[in-house]
């Protein structure tokens, strides 16, 4: 499909990252159960990955589940890890047809073996495929990330392996989940939520940010179009003037 003429193929943001958010509500709405949204959110999951690689994104990172999730009702739960094993295991051969490079970030121990072998087995077949790298976070929070990025820094210490004054951002970088990856430069949230919720934090220290009212099930390729047309009209400073940008 065509990509929005208005988008500048020489100023996409390498790393967009996304808050995939509202199925609950979007069902509830429908007078369905909470598990009916995030069965329909898959089309969105998959209009979104097929948009970002045919703009030239190269990375992508979806915030699928998160640490505190683990504390809605198991019938929830059950239905979204059920849900991700069906959606890794169908979406699989598309990811190679398209180029496309499995990731995962997280507490991945703690998911379910069979969602844990599946995901492994998508990596595994997806690992040569090098247009875009697609990361979905699963039980993933950032202050999980963060504590343990501290406590190998610590080990490291201990060891006599790193010498304290040697620290550096960058030393914080290459021990978390994302240390292969850039930060992003954009993150979305749907559903109309003005927060976080706990992702990425560290990485996201200068994203711009866009927030949308679109309920995750109704999140189209426009409306990811239109995310990356509002961040090609921000002006990113950095701490600098305006003049000194625009230099
Ligand atoms: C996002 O939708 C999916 C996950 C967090 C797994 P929600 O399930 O949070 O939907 P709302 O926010 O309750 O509408
Ligand atoms: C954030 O959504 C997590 C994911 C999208 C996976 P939540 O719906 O869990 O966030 P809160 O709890 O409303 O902030
Ligand atoms: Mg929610």
């Amino acid at each position: 499909m065509a990509i929005d003429k208005r988008i500048d193929s020489a100023k996409l943001p390498q790393h967009v990252a996304v808050i995939m958010d509202g199925n609950g509500r979007w069902a509830k709405q429908r007078g369905r159960l909470r598990t009916f949204g995030h069965n329909n959110g898959v089309k969105a999951v998959r209009d979104t990955v097929e948009c970002a690689a045919e703009m030239g994104i190269k990375y992508l990172t979806l915030y699928a589940f998160s640490t505190e999730n683990w504390n809605r009702p198991k019938f929830e739960i059950n239905a979204l890890m059920t849900l991700l094993v069906k959606t890794i295991n169908k979406e699989t051969k598309t990811l190679t047809d398209n180029d496309i490079k499995l990731n995962a970030i997280g507490n991945l121990d703690s998911l379910p073996s069979s969602c844990l072998k599946e995901l492994n087995e998508a990596i595994e077949k997806t690992k040569g495929n090098t247009r875009m790298t697609l990361t979905l976070a699963l039980s993933y929070s950032s202050k999980w990330e963060i504590t343990e990025a501290v406590k190998a820094i610590a080990k490291n210490v201990k060891s006599g392996d790193l010498n304290v004054e040697e620290i550096d951002e960058s030393t914080v970088d290459k021990h978390l989940c994302t240390l292969n990856i850039p930060d992003p430069e954009l993150l979305i949230r749907t559903s109309g939520e003005h927060r976080i919720s706990n992702f990425l934090l560290w990485q996201i220290a200068y994203a711009e940010l866009f927030f949308t009212d679109k309920l995750w099930p109704d999140f189209e390729r426009v409306d990811f179009e239109e995310a990356i047309i509002d961040y090609q009209g921000r002006e990113r400073r950095f701490g600098k003037i305006s003049e000194q940008v625009s230099a």
